[in-house]
């Protein structure tokens, strides 16, 4: 036996691995281990024998186990102590160069014309993506049967079985930010509301989200005058151009009275999208005198206030300005474009300094 222990012992503590260290443990304390079979022989001795041996055995099998069991932990020391030292880090050192994330280009445009609405005397007003069917519809003149609701493709959110009252929409539009604004803060108001949207479409201008920005101007002598001006001012300073060809289309929305819709002069040659030259027209927005009963609807005197609204796209004024053909492509995340179309971050626009250098 203090053969057997002196035997086992030295190679555990001679050991230099975890698989070495489990041969040795077979080989000793393991089933058919040579402890093992020592206690097997306790059948053939006499009682007065076993009774020495027994607890010998016994114990050498113990001493053994102990001597794994360390070993096996300062193996797994040393191990940690050599990842840490093979691991180890100079934080003193200069960061490597790595590639920098960029603004999309529907949030560059979205800084690019707050700032010039801003300049304009506009504040930003924001509403919520899940609109009610008041908010979206109704309040905007928008009754149950008006085929606009048809027209508009709207994606209506699921209503609980044996509800029956009109189910939340994604809003279609930003105009219901034009109501929620005027129950907000009243008139006079001066306000620009940019967000998300939504409608059943898909091509190379439309898109199921997309971003539009509605403006909204009440006050006491307010005239289609100023819708113009205010407009041509906007797509000037945007565009960085002092000529752009603006048409204005009589049209018709059931919130505004009378209606105007607006084209840019455009041209698509080759497949680039090129703005202010051309024979083609892109429509940018809607736009009118807003309905005497939509300003009844945001809790507004119609007989005293007045005055206009409009909806542009964001997306569409971003192609158009940075020269982008596929509207889809903005929702793809693909890095690559990203990477060509993004802006860098921290250079936030301002009339200044620069909408877009
Ligand atoms: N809400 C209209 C649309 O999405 C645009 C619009 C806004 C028209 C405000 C007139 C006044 O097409």
């Amino acid at each position: 036996m203090d053969d057997l222990k002196t035997k086992y012992l030295g190679q555990i503590a001679e050991a230099g691995d975890e698989n070495v260290l489990e041969a040795i443990r077979v080989a000793a304390v393991g089933k058919k281990g040579e402890v093992a079979l020592k206690m097997r022989e306790l059948g053939k001795m006499t009682p007065e024998e076993r009774q020495v041996a027994g607890p010998a055995l016994n114990a050498l099998k113990d001493e053994i186990n102990s001597a794994l069991a360390a070993k096996k932990a300062a193996l797994a020391d040393a191990a940690l102590d050599e990842r840490l030292r093979t691991e180890w880090l100079d934080v003193t050192l200069p960061s490597r160069p790595h590639r920098q994330g960029s603004i999309h280009p529907v949030s560059q445009a979205t800084e690019e014309l707050t700032a010039i609405f801003a300049e304009l005397g506009f504040s930003v007003a924001e509403g919520p993506r899940i609109e009610t069917d008041w908010h979206n519809f109704d309040a905007l003149n928008i009754p149950g049967h008006h085929p606009a609701r048809a027209e508009m493709d709207t994606f209506y959110m699921h209503r609980a079985e044996g509800d029956n009252r009109p189910p939340h929409v994604l809003r279609t539009h930003t105009s219901p930010v034009q109501i929620r604004s005027m129950e907000l803060q009243g008139a006079p108001i001066r306000v620009i509301c940019p967000g998300g949207v939504y409608r059943a479409d898909y091509d190379q201008t439309h898109t199921p989200m997309f971003h539009q920005v509605e403006g909204l101007a009440i006050d006491t002598d307010i005239s289609m005058a100023n819708l113009k001006w205010v407009l041509e001012e906007f797509v000037k300073a945007f565009f960085e151009v002092d000529g752009v060809d603006l048409r204005f289309r009589a049209s018709h929305f059931p919130f505004t009275e009378p209606s105007a819709e607006v084209d840019i002069r455009c041209s698509w040659e080759g497949g680039q999208l090129k703005i202010g030259e051309g024979d083609d027209w892109l429509e940018i927005l809607g736009s009118g005198m807003v309905h005497p009963q939509v300003i009844a609807a945001g809790g507004i005197d119609p007989e005293v206030y007045q005055g206009f609204a409009f909806g542009m796209g964001i997306d569409r004024i971003a192609m158009l300005k940075y020269g982008i053909p596929d509207l889809r492509a903005f929702f793809d995340s693909d890095l690559r474009w990203l990477r060509h179309y993004g802006f860098a971050a921290l250079d936030m626009p301002n009339l200044h300094g620069g909408l877009s250098r």
